[in-house]
């Protein structure tokens, strides 16, 4: 099984998404490691519920972002891990750890990227009175929410929505896409070709499944 190492910050509600799926039998992946930036991130605690090893390595404790980067790639390479996915990582990453995992690094983001790369962006969805909003998975690239696309799923946006229902029903869509993509990688059905993501074999279409 393909091993995952998974960085977070906070709830970690994606991350137990991977723990949950991980406990299928036919799962073509397990989660080896978490780590997290904040020592008081609640998702450290459903890693060590699901007997899954899980660090904090504040960022703060180290000198600079190459000091606290390169403590994370070893732990990550001391548990052989094979494939890094953000779940709610809250910082940005260099172009040297970018680099040093490329194409082995994936992502989940809230909203239908290109639109809505950065931060609120269920806010600025209902702002932009998009009537769709959604999710990605994408490989990882040095510009901010950039990358390969992997999957994704959209959910509509209904009149009387808050940022706080919209972000509700995207995040229910996210718990269902990250296993997908990972799934789909695990069984090498994608390839990444530059700046695009193929897939191979039977199409998996996560929208019409929510
Ligand atoms: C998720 O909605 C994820 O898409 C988002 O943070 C939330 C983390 O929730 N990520 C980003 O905004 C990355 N820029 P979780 O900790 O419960 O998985």
């Amino acid at each position: 099984r393909l091993k995952l190492g998974v960085l977070i910050s906070g709830r970690g509600s994606n991350l137990q998404a991977l723990l949950d799926a991980a406990t299928v039998p036919d799962f073509p992946a397990a989660v080896a490691l978490v780590l997290s930036n904040k020592a008081d991130a609640a998702g450290l605690e459903r890693a060590r519920a699901a007997g899954i090893p899980a660090l904090a390595l504040p960022h703060k404790d180290y000198a600079d972002k190459p000091a606290h980067e390169q403590a994370m790639t070893r732990a990550l390479e001391d548990a052989g891990v094979e494939l890094v996915c953000l779940a709610g990582f809250m910082r940005l990453l260099s172009p040297w750890f970018v680099d040093h995992w490329r194409d082995r690094l994936i992502n989940i983001h809230p909203s239908l990227l290109p639109a809505f790369p950065g931060i609120d962006t269920h806010q600025r969805a209902l702002d932009a009175g998009v009537r769709f909003h959604g999710c990605t998975v994408h490989y990882v690239r040095s510009e901010v929410d950039s990358g390969p696309i992997v999957a994704q799923a959209a959910v509509p946006v209904a009149p009387d929505d808050t940022a706080e229902s919209l972000a509700a029903r995207v995040l229910a869509a996210e718990h269902q896409i990250y296993p997908l993509a990972v799934r789909l990688i695990a069984q090498g059905q994608v390839t990444v070709e530059g700046d695009r993501a193929r897939m191979s074999g039977p199409l998996v279409q996560p929208a019409t499944a929510l």
